[in-house]
């Protein structure tokens, strides 16, 4: 027994030499300081660049309003601002936080500024399944308006809604009593009390 663990002992020590031996050889401690060194620059390089990138600044909330087709189209995130609503089931949401999404490049941009309602009731993203007049729907299936419902719940849960989708001739609603108008003016009266 005792000379079986000698010889376990003898190999261990044998590998252990052969490691220090191939650890500390030229060649092998050239290859760990180059790849110390690149590790180095690289861990300098995105240090540097994530200092350099601004903060992402967040936009005020939109005041509500409704809007027509061609208002609508004015959001489609190319504007000064980046500001991106969609209408849904004739809902228009400001949807700029998601511009990964629906900005340009993104894999929803086809949205940007439109309509969205029909191409998500058939679940496409091509430009033909959005309309460039107002789209009434009527045609769709009660399946496609329920995808369209379940869609609207989602977009309501995640982003504002601004308002409605105006018909042609449609009068737009009066928002000067909602919430965030009054708590602007609450906000207001505050202020002048100081
Ligand atoms: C293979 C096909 C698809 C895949 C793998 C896919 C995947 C995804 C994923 C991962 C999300 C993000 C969910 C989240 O983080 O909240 C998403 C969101 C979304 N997808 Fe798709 N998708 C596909 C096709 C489509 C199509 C065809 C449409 C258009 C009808 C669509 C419309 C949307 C919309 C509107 C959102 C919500 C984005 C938001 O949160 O604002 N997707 N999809």
């Amino acid at each position: 027994m005792a000379s079986v663990n000698a010889s376990i002992f003898s190999h261990f020590q044998l590998f252990l030499t052969k490691c220090v031996v191939f650890f500390t050889s030229p060649i092998s401690l050239l290859f760990f300081g180059i790849c110390a060194f690149v590790l180095l620059i690289k861990l300098i390089s995105w240090r540097r660049n994530k200092k350099q990138k601004p903060p992402e600044m967040q936009l005020p909330r939109m005041k509500k309003r409704d809007m027509t087709m061609d208002e609508l189209k004015k959001f489609d995130g190319t504007g000064q601002d980046g500001r991106i609503c969609i209408a849904v089931n004739g809902k228009i949401f400001d949807v700029t936080q998601g511009k990964e999404f629906y900005g340009a490049g993104g894999p929803y941009s086809v949205f940007a500024g439109r309509d969205a309602s029909r191409a998500l009731s058939i679940f496409s993203v091509s430009k033909s399944a959005i309309k460039d007049d107002y789209d009434d729907l009527s045609d769709l299936t009660s399946a496609e308006m329920n995808r369209i419902l379940e869609w609207e719940l989602q977009l309501t849960e995640k982003y504002d809604q601004i308002g409605k989708l105006l018909r042609p001739g449609q009068e737009p609603g009066d928002y000067t009593d909602s919430e965030e108008e009054i708590s602007e003016e609450r906000k207001d009266d505050k202020l002048k009390s100081q």
